[in-house]
């Protein structure tokens, strides 16, 4: 079978390094894919919101599937031209990806629907949105509407930080945003499958959002990861699908826009139970580096079932036992403007100590690798602890010779400190 990977960053390498792995695969194409992802795919120099050019270039080319990676071209709708044509896509189609395309329609669903979720109010003007802050607390978290690359949320901790964010929202363009309560509890993220019907757990990870070590400085799109996230326990993770996934799922399919494809969620484990703290509509990066390296199970005919709404048959994906974790190597400036251009070296040493390098933001100048974006590597490793993955994966960015980038040293520390020495 042909299959087409729409993306270009570490996620879409590590879903093309599983699905190259597959006895069912023909040929697998990416569009507009990176140097890494080339190791794998045929590389097709097609930009994802040109959907007319995706369709011609399926229909010439006999895909039968295709994997939405990103976000944007989910919400932007070529789930839904490409089903239009009758071909098989693993992703929601627009209506249904707003479950991460817009806060206010989740916070809206959540309410409905019963499900855990921090208290809000949705606002459309400054004079409403600072008359709505006085019925929140100190913390307060202050998120715009759409899609905002992790750099939508501020969590003011002062009425003044409060108002200024507010300011920053809605002195230029006006738009919408979501005052939320602030949660208390560690963060965790779950995965699952679903054909709008079935849903099958799909593994849990824990994301660093945050820059510097020890979680400092700005946010980011994540600059590391590992998984199982353990602090979502069996009995967590179970709770976590009936009173948060499940309700989701079933609503979503009663108001005439099932979901479809992998969904995400963002949960806060608090002292009352585990709280949706947002959806995304697809794998997180580099969340998905570390599934695709514990994932034992063949990829390809478990996207395609998603796909074609044949979950329920399908096998349940086995997991490996080991933990995987993954290090994002970035460009020095990231996540304000990266220093692109920086050589990059020691890929093979890296893989040679047994750890798998995904490429992110890279591009090739003639035989020199280099980078071209703020999150520009994903070293992940494999381990029978997060200590031994961890261990593992900063042997291998020492073999990497990259001087223009720059790497937290503590990926993994919440659950390290939580293992028995
Ligand atoms: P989001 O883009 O909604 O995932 O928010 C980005 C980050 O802000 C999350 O990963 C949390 O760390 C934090 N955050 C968002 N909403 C809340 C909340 N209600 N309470 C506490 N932290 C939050
Ligand atoms: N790593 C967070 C995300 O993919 O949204």
């Amino acid at each position: 079978m042909n299959v087409l990977l729409i993306g270009s960053g570490g996620r879409e390498h590590a879903l093309a390094w599983k699905l190259a792995q597959s006895p069912a695969l023909t040929t697998l194409y990416a569009a507009p894919g990176n140097p890494g992802i080339a190791q794998h795919a045929t590389i097709a120099a097609i930009d994802p919101s040109d959907h007319r050019g995706i369709i011609d270039f399926c229909l010439r080319n006999s895909i039968e599937l295709v994997v939405i990676g990103p976000e944007a071209p989910l919400v932007d709708g070529l789930a839904d031209n490409l089903r239009t044509m009758k071909i098989a896509v693993f992703g929601p189609d627009a209506k249904a990806a707003q479950l991460e395309g817009s806060k206010g329609f989740t916070k809206d669903l959540c309410k409905r629907a019963k499900i855990p979720t921090a208290r809000y109010a949705r606002v459309t003007s400054r004079d409403g949105a600072l008359a709505a802050l006085g019925d929140f607390g100190l913390p307060v978290v202050i998120k715009a509407d759409g899609l905002a690359a992790g750099k939508g949320v501020t969590i003011a901790t002062t009425r003044e930080e409060a108002e200024g964010a507010l300011d920053g929202m809605f002195g230029k363009t006006g738009g919408d945003a979501v005052i939320e309560e602030f949660l208390e509890g560690e963060e965790a993220s779950l995965f699952v499958l679903t054909d709008g019907t079935a849903i099958i757990p799909f593994g849990s990870a824990q994301d660093h959002k945050r820059v510097g070590d020890g979680d400092t400085g700005p946010n980011t799109g994540g600059m590391g990861a590992y998984s199982p996230a353990r602090v979502l326990n069996p009995a967590l993770e179970q709770r976590a699908i009936d009173e948060i996934i499940a309700p989701t799922v079933r609503a979503m399919a009663a108001a005439g826009m099932p979901f479809s494809g992998v969904l995400y969620a963002g949960l806060m484990l608090t002292a009352d139970g585990p709280k949706l703290i947002e959806y995304n509509a697809r794998f997180g990066d580099p969340e998905c580096q570390v599934l695709m390296m514990r994932l034992d199970s063949d990829l390809l005919p478990i996207m395609l079932a998603t796909a074609r709404g044949t979950l329920a048959d399908c096998p349940a994906p086995v997991f490996s036992d080991d933990v995987a974790l993954t290090v994002v190597m970035a460009a020095r400036g990231y996540p304000g403007t990266p220093v692109s251009g920086g050589t990059i070296g020691g890929i093979n040493a890296a893989e040679a100590l047994g750890a798998r390098v995904f490429q992110a933001g890279t591009k090739a100048l003639g035989e020199t690798l280099v980078a071209s974006g703020g999150r520009v590597l994903a070293v992940t490793a494999r381990g029978e602890s997060v200590q031994a993955a961890q261990t593992l994966a900063y042997r291998a960015i020492d073999a990497i010779d990259f001087p223009d980038g720059f790497c937290r040293r503590d990926i993994g520390w919440r659950e390290i400190a939580r293992e028995p020495g």
